[in-house]
């Protein structure tokens, strides 16, 4: 019988293959190891993100230790009561989101397409012209935190402190937390309270044209707490950079495997879009999201019970013959392409417009700049976690 087993480090360098044996031998999979259900088919994973009075997205839901240890950590926390969108359920996920909704709006993130552009340039002209070049380190991961800090509104020199920030929120997304990921994240997060608390308190007496601002003009309509704007800028800095790090570092390793399909891309941009579609399907940056049953409910033929958890793996839902005919097989025209790489639902991520204008204008920089982009000297190096897949060293040799 298939088992589900992300500590192989075969499961780190592919773990399609693993997905693959449990979708089709044992789709709603009881994973011991993990204390939780593992979701591998699409119509399981739409099932469950759907539904969200059935499946919470709030931990403290869940039974047994993991619950517990939740509860605790809530309890601890340096924000009090206030939660984010991520971790909250309708209604109170609803008048949240619409508050945000009304902050985070297409026109803010489309008006950053030429400051996105100038950021991208900008990195692309501090990298050699020719030889070797490290995209993570030299494009995929500043350029997502210089956008997050622009759009906050805080000072973009403050960036290596935000990407540390968000690395040491990002670590507690693995299989399992040690203590010291655990203090470290806390420790970060009260850092950031200090850090964004400054600028609430600067932009309630003098506002400008920010997101900061906007959130402080709805804490005055009596909207949002203090404690809600600071998660929320907290939640900006985890669920935005290390994702779209990732989008491009995957996309970029894709497209060095698929040298066909860089080449129409740089003969044709109008199709740049679509091929991100096809990036985030084909290797997902979040691999999976984490859902707790409230009531006793049939998956398949498993019956969940109240408390469980439930891992729904997006990335194993992408490659579901089911829904994407030929999966393992990057093709960037394809279509339709439902994949689920920014959820779906309720929680369907705020932040994919930007995710998808941030992308489209690297790729298209990196391949209106590099005639050729092929493999560099040394192998590319993956972090990550068991959420987050991505790449912490893409070594390109660009011409
Ligand atoms: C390629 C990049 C990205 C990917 C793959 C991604 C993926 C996701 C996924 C899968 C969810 C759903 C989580 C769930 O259902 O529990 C989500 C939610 C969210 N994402 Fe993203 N994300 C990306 C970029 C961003 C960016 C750039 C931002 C903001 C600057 C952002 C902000 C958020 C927020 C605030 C939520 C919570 C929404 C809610 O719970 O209502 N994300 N994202």
């Amino acid at each position: 019988m298939a088992v589900f087993n992300p500590f192989v480090p075969s499961f780190k360098a592919n773990p399609y293959l693993q997905y693959g044996r449990l979708r089709g031998e044992d789709p709603v999979h009881r994973s011991i190891a993990m204390q939780a259900w593992i979701l591998t088919r699409y119509d399981d994973c739409i099932t469950v993100l759907r539904d969200a009075a059935t499946f919470s997205s709030d931990g403290r839901h869940a039974g047994g230790q993991l619950g517990e240890a939740i509860r605790e950590q809530r309890a601890q926390s340096p924000l009090g009561e206030a939660q984010t969108l991520l971790s909250i359920d309708p209604p109170a996920h609803t008048r949240m989101r619409g508050i945000v909704n009304r902050v985070f709006t297409p026109r803010r993130v489309e008006e950053l397409r030429p400051r996105i552009e100038e950021i991208a340039t900008e990195l692309l002209d501090a990298a050699p012209s020719s030889g070797g070049f490290e995209l993570m380190a030299g494009l995929a991961q500043p350029l997502p935190v210089i956008v997050i800090a622009e759009l906050l509104g805080v000072p973009p020199e403050d960036r290596d402190r935000f990407k540390t920030w968000s690395n040491a929120l990002a670590a507690t997304t693995d299989v399992m937390n040690s203590e010291a990921v655990l203090n470290e994240a806390r420790e970060t997060t009260l850092e950031l309270i200090e850090y964004f608390g400054r600028f609430v308190a600067e932009r309630r007496s003098a506002p400008r044209d920010d997101l900061i601002s906007a959130l402080v003009a709805a804490e005055e309509a009596e909207q949002l707490t203090t404690d809600e704007i600071l998660a929320f800028a907290i939640l900006l800095l985890v669920a935005g950079n290390e994702t779209t790090t990732n989008l491009i570092g995957n996309g970029t390793l894709a497209l060095l495997d698929h040298p066909e399909a860089a080449a129409a891309l740089r003969a044709d941009p109008s199709r740049i879009p679509a091929a991100i579609e096809e990036m985030l399907r084909y290797d997902s940056p979040v691999q999976a999201v984490v859902r707790i049953a409230r009531e006793p409910t049939a998956l398949g033929n498993q019956t969940v019970e109240a408390g469980d958890v439930l891992m729904i793996m997006v990335g194993a839902a992408n490659h579901d013959p089911n829904q994407f005919p030929e999966p393992a097989a990057f093709q960037p025209t394809r279509e339709p392409n439902r994949h689920l790489s920014f959820g779906m639902g309720p929680h369907f991520c705020l932040g994919a417009p930007l995710a998808r204008l941030e992308a489209e204008v690297t790729f298209g920089a990196l391949l209106a700049r590099y005639p050729s982009i092929g493999r560099g000297e040394g192998d590319p190096e993956r972090g990550g976690t068991l959420l987050l897949r991505g790449l912490t060293k893409l070594p390109l040799a660009v011409g």
